[in-house]
């Protein structure tokens, strides 16, 4: 035995050979095991990979003179899409996030991809509070503005589910503060807040230095902490901020969770609408902000959003923090939009008039917009009923609705 293995390594020959083949052992076992940990990621994840790389770089291609590149998040969502397609559409480098989670029906999510896709805009599948993703965008792409539209709206829900408000609405944006923080160069970031912030107050209209400290849900209590938390960031690291307090916002691809999106389908459908009423028989209004109009607030933001002055995750001058009401100026109440509804579904709702229990929402909105309109010239031109009307088409074509009967 003995002899056999000494004249196995008789010669030094022989014995370079065997560790030569044990280092190659060695090198492709390792090289099996990394192949092995991204194709994992690459499923549980699905991103990353040279395939993908060169997705996201394509969609950021910019085809105007100054224009920026912009990383939209949720933009699978109903604001986030029509965000993304316009700044596209004026020659923005754009690409798109969104976890395609299932808060509402993902397929119209997955329906607004294919839209973002057919005009040139990749749509990255990932969640914001996934840090090494975010590490790896601003890698690909030296982004100069984040449109952060990513999170978990409504305003009942909270009750069902409290903690995917903190994942989104706060961890998710210290996740995205602390990418962007960290970026070279850093991007200038503008995000959505909400007039639910203003919660209790009952000084109208809503001015941006009404107080803000009276939430109603905890939808409202985590927009309030993020204009809290993205104003340190501001503060420490020269991140330029700018919050925007969207006034319920409505439209074409909206989002199912939506009074006037069940409303139309309840009518279509046959089946009893619930409409609140506040205290002392008083009807509930909201300040109902087209989509378009929106879309122009939050590319006007962009454009008048002033850069960043941090580097290397330091700070290297003051930056503008910036917050503006985004609404209508002329609040509707809920009677009324069920009316203009009726009118263009040409069908009678089935109403059942409750008294609005106190789980989170306010009695009414009202916005003063003046400080946006000085900003960057916001002007809504779009009223309610001229946007439902937009709205019922849109939602009778996407759902395959012929005279009022569904054909697929
Ligand atoms: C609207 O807001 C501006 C500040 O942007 C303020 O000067 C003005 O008084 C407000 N208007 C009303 C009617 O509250």
């Amino acid at each position: 035995m003995n002899r056999q293995f000494h004249r196995c390594f008789a010669s030094t020959s022989t014995m370079f050979l065997w560790a030569l083949f044990l280092v190659a052992l060695t090198a492709s076992y390792l090289s099996f095991q990394s192949f092995v940990d991204s194709g994992s990621r690459y499923f549980s994840a699905s991103w990353g990979g040279i395939q993908w790389e060169k997705q996201v770089r394509n969609s950021a291609q910019i085809h105007r003179s100054g224009g920026m590149l912009v990383l939209v998040t949720g933009s699978a969502g109903f604001v986030g899409t029509h965000v993304a397609l316009a700044l596209k559409k004026r020659g923005d480098g754009v690409v798109g996030l969104d976890n395609f989670n299932n808060y509402y029906d993902p397929s119209l999510k997955m329906a607004r991809k294919a839209l973002l896709n057919s005009h040139g805009i990749f749509v990255v599948e990932g969640d914001i509070n996934d840090a090494k993703l975010l590490a790896k965008l601003f890698d690909t792409v030296a982004f100069t503005h984040v449109m952060h539209l990513a999170a978990q709206a409504g305003v009942r829900y909270a009750m069902e589910n409290p903690h995917s408000y903190v994942h989104s609405n706060i961890a998710g944006l210290v996740t995205l503060l602390e990418a962007c923080k960290s970026a070279n160069p850093q991007p200038s970031i503008v995000w959505a807040s909400s007039s639910s912030v203003y919660g209790l107050n009952e000084k109208v209209p809503f001015s941006e230095s009404d107080r803000t400290d009276q939430p109603a849900s905890l939808y409202a209590a985590t927009k309030k902490a993020g204009e809290e938390i993205t104003h340190t960031y501001n503060h420490i690291y020269g991140l330029s901020i700018t919050g925007l307090r969207f006034f319920t916002v409505y439209g074409p691809w909206g989002r199912p969770d939506m009074a006037y999106f069940s409303f139309t389908r309840n009518i279509l459908q046959g089946k009893p609408i619930t409409v609140y009423r506040g205290k002392n028989h008083v009807d509930l209004a909201r300040d109902f902000t087209y989509i378009d109009d929106v879309v122009k607030g939050c590319l006007g933001s962009l454009d008048t959003s002033g850069k960043s002055t941090g580097s290397g995750g330091k700070k290297r001058g003051p930056a503008p923090y910036r917050v503006f009401n985004l609404g209508n100026t002329s609040p509707v109440t809920v009677p009324k939009l069920v009316n203009i509804l009726e009118r263009h579904l040409k069908m009678k709702a089935k109403k059942k008039i409750i008294e609005m229990p106190g789980n989170g929402d306010v009695p009414f909105t009202h916005a003063n917009i003046s400080a946006a309109q000085k900003a960057f010239g916001y002007r809504p031109t779009t009223d309610l009923q001229t946007g439902l009307k937009k709205f019922v088409r849109w939602y009778l074509q996407y759902y395959g609705y012929h005279h009022g009967k569904r054909v697929n």
